[in-house]
């Protein structure tokens, strides 16, 4: 169920809103970008003013979908047409299924058709699904287009649209065609959140979680506190939420940009989670549903391979994924060798090295490690941890 306002009934932005208002820099030498996150971005043309994007004669093109697009797309089109002269939307199927070739083909069509140049500018406005796509066809069009991210979805404004990691699914693997390639600014309207279905918004939460866990257990503790805040759209707190999320991603991000070593531990609960997304088809689990299980599995496995003792860890991590929706145990993927239809899917992940696959972990008190595991404990972990409550 869609929650609370339609975007067309939302305020326009008051003092109160300019003071929620952040700028963050991910500080990646000349591909350095802000973050903005704050309330009535997406009709204020000073905040796409700041992208060193493009001459403000380059043509804007708008990546959206057929939910997002009716939303917001026409403000986002206002407020381009101030820098940008001519400025076009287009509208994608909406769903992870639709995460593929024949979908980011339809972006390079539209450029073409519209003769985009190398001074055009792709703006994706949706979730992870448009952005991970407009991200890939900016960064292959004439060898690489400048892209700004307009995230509406906590899961985008938190993670995806930060970092610069940009693909499309394959059948045989989540994410698995991409490319690393920034965007020149990523602008958070957290007032989009008002229009997210509350099952996006848990989904959302599964990565805001997952920062806690794996690198600030003080923001972990305050998240449990204000986790009914976070779920209930309170303004400020999602204005914290979101700014330290993306905080501690820019930290990560900018010591290992192309993840040869620490990026690495943001893939918390993933190697699991992705896993859950391609046995189960894609879009049958959200990526944060997927992601959220996949944590309770990971910080299971850091028990069985003994690499902490601290069985609480594990504890409150279920609890606080419990209270925000989210599942906590994973589905049956396969009705006779459920284990090893995950282990088979798990060695396609792009952390596997020759064939083995390598899962983030926890130490002690949420401090991850990389590192492989015995299929046997794995496969104890999954029967442990899958289906039946
Ligand atoms: P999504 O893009 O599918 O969006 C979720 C749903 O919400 C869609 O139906 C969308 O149309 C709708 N929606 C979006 N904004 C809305 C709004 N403001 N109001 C109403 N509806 C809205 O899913 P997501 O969770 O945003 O992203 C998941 C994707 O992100 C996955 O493909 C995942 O692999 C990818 N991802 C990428 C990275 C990265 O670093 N690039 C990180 C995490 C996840
Ligand atoms: N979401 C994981 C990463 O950006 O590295």
């Amino acid at each position: 169920m869609p929650r609370i306002a339609r975007a067309s009934t939302l305020e326009p932005m008051d003092k109160q809103a300019l003071r929620l208002r952040q700028t963050l820099t991910v500080g990646l030498g000349a591909r350095s970008y802000d973050i903005v996150i704050g309330t009535g971005l997406l009709a204020d043309a000073a905040v796409f003013g700041t992208a060193a994007a493009a001459p403000s004669s380059a043509q804007a093109l708008i990546v959206t979908n057929t939910t997002v697009g009716p939303l917001y797309a026409d403000r986002l089109m206002q407020t381009l047409s101030q820098r940008h002269a001519r400025v076009s939307a287009l509208s994608l199927p909406d769903g992870e299924s639709y995460k593929n070739w024949e979908t980011l083909n339809l972006i390079f069509d539209d450029l073409l058709r519209k003769g985009a140049d190398r001074k055009s500018v792709l703006y994706a406005l949706g979730g992870g699904v448009v952005g991970d796509m407009a991200g890939f066809a900016a960064a292959c069009y004439m060898r690489g287009i400048a892209f700004v991210q307009v995230p509406t979805t906590l899961l985008a404004q938190v993670d995806s649209s930060v970092g610069g990691k940009t693909a499309i699914n394959h059948p045989l693997g989540k994410n698995m065609v991409g490319a690393f390639y920034q965007p020149r600014l990523v602008a958070c309207d957290l007032e989009t959140l008002n229009t997210l279905p509350a099952r996006e918004l848990s989904a959302g939460l599964a990565e805001v979680i997952k920062y806690g866990a794996i690198y600030d257990m003080a923001f972990m503790a305050w998240l449990e506190e204000n986790l009914d805040a976070l779920r209930a759209l309170d303004p400020r707190a999602l204005a914290h939420a979101v700014r330290r999320s993306c905080q501690i991603k820019a930290e990560v991000v900018t010591q290992d940009e192309r993840e040869s070593g620490l990026r690495a531990i943001l893939n918390f609960g993933h190697t699991f989670g992705h896993a859950i997304e391609a046995g189960m088809g894609y879009g049958a689990w959200l990526h944060g549903e997927g992601v959220a299980a996949g944590m309770v599995m990971a910080a299971e496995l850091s028990l069985e391979m003994g690499l902490t003792d601290d069985s609480a860890f594990a504890q409150r991590l279920r609890r606080l994924l419990a209270r925000a929706g989210l599942p906590t145990r994973g589905p049956l993927i396969h009705p006779a060798d459920n284990a090893g239809r995950y282990l088979e899917l798990m060695r396609v992940d792009k952390k596997s090295e020759a064939g083995q696959i390598r899962f983030v972990l926890t130490g002690a008190a949420g401090r991850a490690i990389v590192c492989a595991a015995p299929d046997a404990l794995v496969r104890r972990v999954i029967d442990r941890c899958c289906a039946a409550p």
